[in-house]
């Protein structure tokens, strides 16, 4: 009888488990659908901060253009399948990084990690299962599962509409394959294994205050230190602690600026699995290098992945702590456990931070298996970890983690970094850390930057060598541009300005117009230090409204469909259009939305809601601005110290639209988040940009000089 009773509960239970849809508002204009059991490893328990609660309540209150109701999710012996409405004239973005395709509608995509993204199949660096609509609201899939998104397109059988919609003979190939009907329906996700999901829903009056929604749920933007905007220059990996020095030296000599200087592999006795322990033949003695380079103003990023060598002090510690199976031959410790991340983080306060260090590259954490054809660069995704995570869920939360383990380090010592990151995910909006890779070319590394502030990402457009000096400086137009300014010289003897090929950099083969080379690369990043306080205010806008600093034009455009599709001009703050050039001519054709612009360098006005063709010179800026702009630009500097000051100009460009903004702290704690922050608001009046200050912080950073009218 007992046992009968028992099981009608149990099955009465799992029918109820799996059947009851609960829809809450977690938060003003955040809404979570949720069905059955979402399981242990959501990417949402691994956040590194709560959501930004006052801000989301400050945001206006807005209604969703479907009802909730209409999503409608089921489990079965495969798995989860959700269905999510979608109307004909959506436009679809999102998914993380990707490298294949910049709408999203119509196509199946599968957001998971890797480093090698072919076929845009959805594989990335930084699958985000999320997207965004211009109808104003973004989906977060709450799965740490792969899961497939088909964008529209798939409708089920029994729908007339669709099924009559192609029914006459067809006469050609072409009519054969063209795309027949609409992309309507539904957007509908696939989560094979898993037995019930969350789905969270933000709620915006459009595309950009649903991001912001996403952004300030997952914590806010980062803000980056003050010299974390400034440039990154990665020395070769053979670099012992002379050649960095002359290299350091070098810069500092030719007034190239540079903030952060990078070490690769050789900094550690093991680097492929990795040692974390100094090569003392190279650098032996890590504290005064660091001190000495201090003393010259730059900071150091050390190179490392989390693959632990046997020939490792964490070693024996994480031995227990990791996955059964190896990646380069190293332990893959297990991030879910708060204990594993806080052993592999305290080693390197004590190692690595204590003695100086200010940030890291977290390499190899994007399942880099494809690319080289080597399974043993990555771990299966059969491994099964101490916590209980299997390989593919721990893979696709991997980089977050990675992030979480050392950013919390640097959190708890109230010290700021900037991370190179190669892998990332959901709720990552918070982390100071810049995606990259050396896969891409030109074209795809500007995509990417408009790519990425879809989903709370930041990309770096690494420079390396180049066909050219043409093309090496076009790269590094964009990269002044982006969220880090780096140059990757890993494999260079020599800056790649001076010799573009890298036998002969490595040879000291330099080009005949090395010095000029140099002059213009040097005028560029000028260019980037004279942009650090807009961009720093921009990022507390990122940080505090979760407003991304690199846009696409779509974010602030969503009616006009001529920028639907474009991926290679984007938005930086309130008033800036880049539109980077790549390949051999000097010119592009770009598009211009609502307003009226002006070209950064020639002052050159142009109406909005037209195409131009224009061109840049190689020590140009690719950049135009919007009419009503204040444009504050500092004296450029070497490098940004704990207490440089800026001497601005401040660039009006026609009759200013209202104030612009500059946020001022002490650019390397965490101490503005207790208010120890200024707010400077530029205003014009009297023929002058005047400035107030309100705050109590000291001492002052931004000194007004003079103002610029631009006709
Ligand atoms: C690669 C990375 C390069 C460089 C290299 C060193 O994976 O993308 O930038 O750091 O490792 O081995």
């Amino acid at each position: 009888m007992n046992k009968y009773f028992f099981l009608i509960y149990f099955l009465l239970g799992q029918l109820l488990s799996v059947q009851a849809q609960s829809v809450e508002q977690v938060l003003p204009g955040v809404f979570k659908v949720s069905f059955g059991d979402p399981g242990k490893f959501t990417p949402e328990q691994f956040r590194t901060k709560g959501p930004k609660e006052e801000a989301l309540k400050r945001m206006p209150e807005v209604k969703l253009p479907f009802d909730l109701s209409a999503i409608k999710i089921k489990v079965n012996g495969r798995g989860v399948i959700a269905t999510i409405p979608l109307k004909n004239e959506e436009q679809l973005y999102g998914f993380g990084l990707q490298m294949g395709s910049f709408q999203q509608n119509n196509l199946r995509k599968r957001p998971i990690v890797n480093d090698y993204p072919l076929n845009n199949l959805g594989y990335s660096h930084a699958p985000l299962p999320y997207y965004v609509s211009n109808e104003g609201y973004a989906v977060l899939i709450n799965t740490a599962k792969y899961a497939t998104f088909y964008c529209g397109g798939n409708q089920p059988k029994g729908n007339l509409q669709f099924e009559q919609s192609n029914q006459k003979t067809m006469l050609s190939v072409d009519e054969l394959y063209q795309s027949r009907g609409t992309a309507s329906g539904n957007v509908i996700v696939d989560i094979p294994g898993a037995k019930g999901v969350e789905i969270y829903i933000f709620a915006g009056s459009d595309m950009l205050t649903a991001i912001q929604r996403y952004n300030l749920f997952a914590g806010g933007g980062t803000l980056p230190p003050l010299w974390g905007l400034g440039i990154k220059y990665r020395v070769m990996a053979d670099f012992k602690e002379s050649d960095v020095y002359k290299t350091a030296e070098y810069f500092r000599q030719k007034k190239i600026p540079v903030d952060v200087i990078g070490l690769e592999p050789r900094w550690q006795t093991s680097a492929y699995p990795c040692s974390f322990a100094w090569n003392t033949d190279f650098f032996p003695d890590p504290k005064a290098f660091t001190d000495k380079l201090k003393r010259q103003g730059y900071r150091v990023n050390l190179w490392e992945h989390a693959f632990v060598s046997s020939s490792s002090p964490l070693y024996s510690t994480l031995f227990e702590k990791s996955g059964d199976f190896l990646a380069f031959n190293g332990l893959v410790p297990d991030f879910i456990d708060q204990h594993t991340r806080a052993l592999f983080g305290s080693y390197h306060k004590e190692h690595l931070i204590d003695v100086g260090v200010s940030g890291f590259k977290l390499d190899e954490c994007d399942n880099s298996d494809l690319r080289f054809g080597s399974a043993r660069w990555s771990f299966p995704e059969h491994t099964q970890f101490p916590s209980g995570i299997d390989g593919e869920q721990m893979h696709q939360l991997f980089g977050v983690l990675y992030q979480k383990a050392i950013y919390e380090v640097f959190k708890k010592m109230n010290k700021r970094t900037y991370l190179d990151v190669r892998s990332s995910g959901p709720f990552a909006s918070p982390y100071p850390a810049a995606l990259y890779s050396d896969t891409y070319d030109h074209k795809e590394y500007i995509e990417q930057i408009a790519n990425a502030g879809f989903s709370g990402l930041l990309w770096s457009p690494e420079v390396r060598e180049s066909q050219s000096f043409r093309e090496l400086a076009r790269r590094s137009q964009t990269a002044v541009l982006s969220a880090q300014t780096l140059f990757n010289s890993w494999y260079l003897q020599n800056p790649p300005w001076l010799q573009v090929d890298r036998g002969k950099n490595n040879r000291n083969e330099l080009l005949p117009d090395a010095e000029q080379n140099e002059e213009t690369i040097k005028q560029l990043l000028n260019f980037r230090m004279q942009l650090i306080p807009y961009l720093y205010a921009a990022f507390h806008k990122y940080e505090t409204e979760g407003i991304p600093v690199f846009r696409a034009l779509v974010m602030d455009y969503p009616k006009d469909p001529e920028v639907f599709d474009i991926a290679n001009e984007y938005l930086i703050g309130a008033g800036l259009l880049a539109a980077p050039i790549t390949g051999d001519s000097d010119s592009r054709e770009i598009y211009l939305p609502a307003g009226n612009w002006y070209n950064f360098n020639s002052n050159q006005k142009y109406i909005g809601g037209k195409r131009y063709k224009v061109s840049f010179k190689l020590n140009e800026i690719p950049l135009f601005v919007k009419e009503g702009t204040i444009l504050p630009l500092a004296d450029a500097l070497p490098f940004i110290d704990d207490d440089t000051t800026f001497n601005l100009t401040c660039y009006l460009y026609g009759a200013p639209s209202g104030p612009a903004y500059l946020f001022e702290d002490d650019g390397i704690t965490y101490n503005y988040e207790n208010k120890l922050f200024n707010t400077i608001k530029l205003t014009y009046a009297d023929d002058e940009v005047k400035l107030e200050r309100a705050g109590a912080f000291q001492p002052k950073r931004y000194h007004l000089g003079k103002t610029v009218h631009i006709p």
